[in-house]
């Protein structure tokens, strides 16, 4: 593996290598061995836990790490384009971890780049490792990736985590449920890979007449920087937020992952139900991005 751009076409030996290697990872602290290297991130856009784990990921590895986690502070602010400066990002670091508000900026970045180019997310297209560390954490939880019953709930339109686990589930055929407030629903493209793929989905605005069924429920955020209209969160949220109610009839195995950060679509009182699972999800991108760093740089 070189760049990390997309799950798009990722096969499925490369995904579960990487889920086993971060397996390993988990259970016993990797040697230093990427000591003398260092990374880049380079973040044009807000972000807690992917630029933190990411760096957090090459420290525990022996690694070093450069970037920035705000254009403001860079020559971007002067103009400078975004190539000029994956390029001289790429003389000194020794791989680059990306995220930028324009869609296909990640693969821009890697055409210019004589290093390993890592997407931490590109506008509301792609999100790989974040998927990995999902795919990571549904395993992890569930025993298995295949044949799951499975939740995707809010903004489905732009929110990039949904549309890149989505181009993994044709290794994986789950049953669907697509939840999301009118106006933020899945793009018809995307519904269109689906069906080519033969995965079952059904569209819903609702949560409530479903969660008996479900084994995994990937709640999401409104991605309210990603469009103009004014808009009233709770209010749009409140047909599929998650309470204690909402899940009184769940299955005991039923488990709710969000990428975060989250807003109100999850009620504070659901974390200490045996539900909750994303913050242990959250914790699993560490040695997932230790086994990504681990496969590109060495
Ligand atoms: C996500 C992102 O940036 O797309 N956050 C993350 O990386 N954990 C989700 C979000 O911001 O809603």
């Amino acid at each position: 593996m070189r760049h990390l751009l997309s799950t798009r076409d990722m096969p499925k030996e490369t995904i579960l290598g990487l889920l086993d290697r971060a397996d390993q990872h988990k259970k016993t602290p990797p040697k230093p061995n990427l000591q003398g290297k260092i990374l880049a991130t380079c973040f044009f856009e807000p972000s807690t836990r992917t630029r933190l784990s990411f760096e957090t990921a090459m420290k525990r590895l022996g690694g070093d790490v450069i970037g920035f986690h705000a254009a403001d502070h860079t020559s971007s602010k002067k103009g400078e384009s975004l190539q000029d400066t994956i390029r001289i990002m790429a003389q000194y670091a020794d791989a680059i971890a990306i995220r930028h508000p324009l869609e296909g900026s990640a693969a821009l970045a890697a055409e210019v780049s004589d290093k390993p180019v890592i997407n931490c997310g590109d506008g509301s297209n792609q999100h790989p490792t974040q998927t990995l560390l999902d795919l990571y954490t549904i395993r992890e939880s569930q025993g298995r990736l295949e044949g799951l019953q499975i939740a995707l709930v809010g903004d489905l339109k732009h929110g990039r985590t949904v549309h890149s686990l989505l181009h993994t589930f044709n290794h994986f055929k789950p049953r669907i449920y697509l939840i999301a407030p009118p106006g933020l629903e899945l793009p018809k493209q995307q519904l269109d890979e689906l069906k080519a793929h033969g995965i079952m989905f059904s569209c819903h605005q609702t949560l409530d007449s479903i969660v008996p069924k479900l084994d995994i429920i990937y709640c999401t955020r409104i991605q309210h920087e990603r469009f103009n209209d004014k808009i009233e969160h709770a209010e749009l949220v409140k047909p599929y937020r998650i309470t204690p109610e909402l899940l009184e009839p769940a299955k005991p195995n039923l488990r709710i992952l969000h990428p975060l950060p989250r807003l109100n679509e999850i009620d504070p009182a659901v974390d200490k139900l045996p539900h909750a699972y994303y913050f242990e999800q959250s914790q699993n991108g560490l040695y997932v991005r230790q086994a990504i760093l681990n496969t590109v740089l060495t």
